[in-house]
């Protein structure tokens, strides 16, 4: 088994609105190992960004464990978080608007070592940025030029440099092409391949569809209002997927590699409200294989085949241990 970079134990995220208290994360426990993708999928608003930042302590965790290369981070100080920060990046969504647009190239590059205090010589700061502009494909020349100058390409381009310049291990990758251009996306997610295997990284791809992560992540972890409710290697999630909700969500992309013919599962009702959720499983709603039991216990995430962990009632008793 390979080494474990970053062990998330019961995380939970709570914001307190005027409407009661929402339940953004709730309770999730996951794995990434050194070297791999996880990919975290799930409809909008139930909770990927929010894991994504709390676990770099960006929203502090209402409670729960983070454990980055054995040590819990939710226990440091603000001394050694400042340090832990440069290991634990982030790339944004939206390049325009994560990008401040009276800043050139040059300053947004380097803006994330000063954030840092990682300030080095202005020689040492010059060639730090060519390095990093080298690495994700940004030409020399646009070094002077604003974020409204380029395109959207470039623009993520700039958002990967600013998180590579401090040398992290781990990056979360929040939704980083969809806000792209189609024919830009593939470019983007080569670049974060290529990346990956040249410097080591780690990363937490976070996207709402299945089809982006297919391409880049080792495993995937299902989102559904606040919790995992199955995680497995990426071509389980395809070739076996357990949890009716997955299967719902997968039977509205064909997949013929697989030669699997899926007829569409039409999801009834809405994602129910995150604020003061009821007991029982997240998606009963919507579920039409539920059950009596799934109304009132939550059903936990367990591993009921090899490497395959599902949240749902219905593999009660097919625990592999
Ligand atoms: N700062 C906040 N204060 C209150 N509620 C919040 C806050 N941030 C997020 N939420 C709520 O937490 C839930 C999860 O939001 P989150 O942004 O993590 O979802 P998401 O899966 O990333 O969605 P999307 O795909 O739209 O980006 C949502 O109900 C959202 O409204
Ligand atoms: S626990 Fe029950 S309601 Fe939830 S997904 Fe499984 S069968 Fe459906
Ligand atoms: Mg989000």
């Amino acid at each position: 088994m390979s080494d474990v970079l970053m062990e998330v134990k019961n995380l939970k995220k709570y914001f307190n609105t005027k409407q009661g208290m929402l339940h953004a994360v709730d309770d999730v426990s996951f794995k990434i190992f050194k070297g791999e993708t996880l990919g975290l999928v799930g409809e909008s608003g139930c909770g990927k960004s929010t894991t994504g930042r709390a676990i770099l302590r960006l929203h502090e965790p209402t409670s729960g464990e983070v454990y980055f290369n054995s040590e819990n981070i939710l226990n440091y100080n603000k001394t050694q978080m400042k340090a832990m920060r440069k290991k634990l990046q982030i790339v944004f969504q939206d390049p325009y608007s994560s990008l401040n647009p009276r800043l050139s190239v040059y300053d947004l590059i380097a803006d994330s070592l000063y954030v840092n205090k990682d300030v080095v010589s202005k020689n040492e700061i010059g060639e730090q940025i060519s390095y990093v502009m080298d690495l994700v494909g940004l030409e020399k020349r646009l070094v002077n030029s604003f974020p409204h100058e380029l395109d959207g390409g470039r623009r993520q381009r700039i958002g990967i440099a600013r998180a590579l310049i401090l040398n992290p291990e781990f990056i979360v990758l929040d939704e980083p092409v969809s806000a792209l251009d189609v024919s830009i996306q593939a470019q983007v997610l080569n670049l974060l391949d290529e990346l990956q295997n040249e410097l080591g990284l780690t990363y937490m791809f976070v996207a709402h569809n299945l089809s982006v992560v297919k391409h880049i992540s080792d495993r995937i972890a299902v989102m559904y209002l606040g919790k995992i409710v199955e995680l497995t290697d990426y071509k389980n999630i395809f070739a076996d997927p357990l949890h009716p909700y997955t299967q719902a969500l997968l039977s509205a992309i064909p997949i013929p590699k697989y030669g699997l013919e899926r007829k569409r599962i039409v999801l009834e009702g809405d994602v129910p409200s995150p604020i003061n959720p009821p007991p029982g499983c997240v998606f009963y709603g919507r579920c039409r294989e539920r059950m009596d039991i799934c109304k009132e216990v939550s059903p936990k995430l367990d591993v009921k085949k090899e490497n395959h962990f599902v949240a749902c009632h219905l593999y009660n008793g097919i625990d592999q241990n």
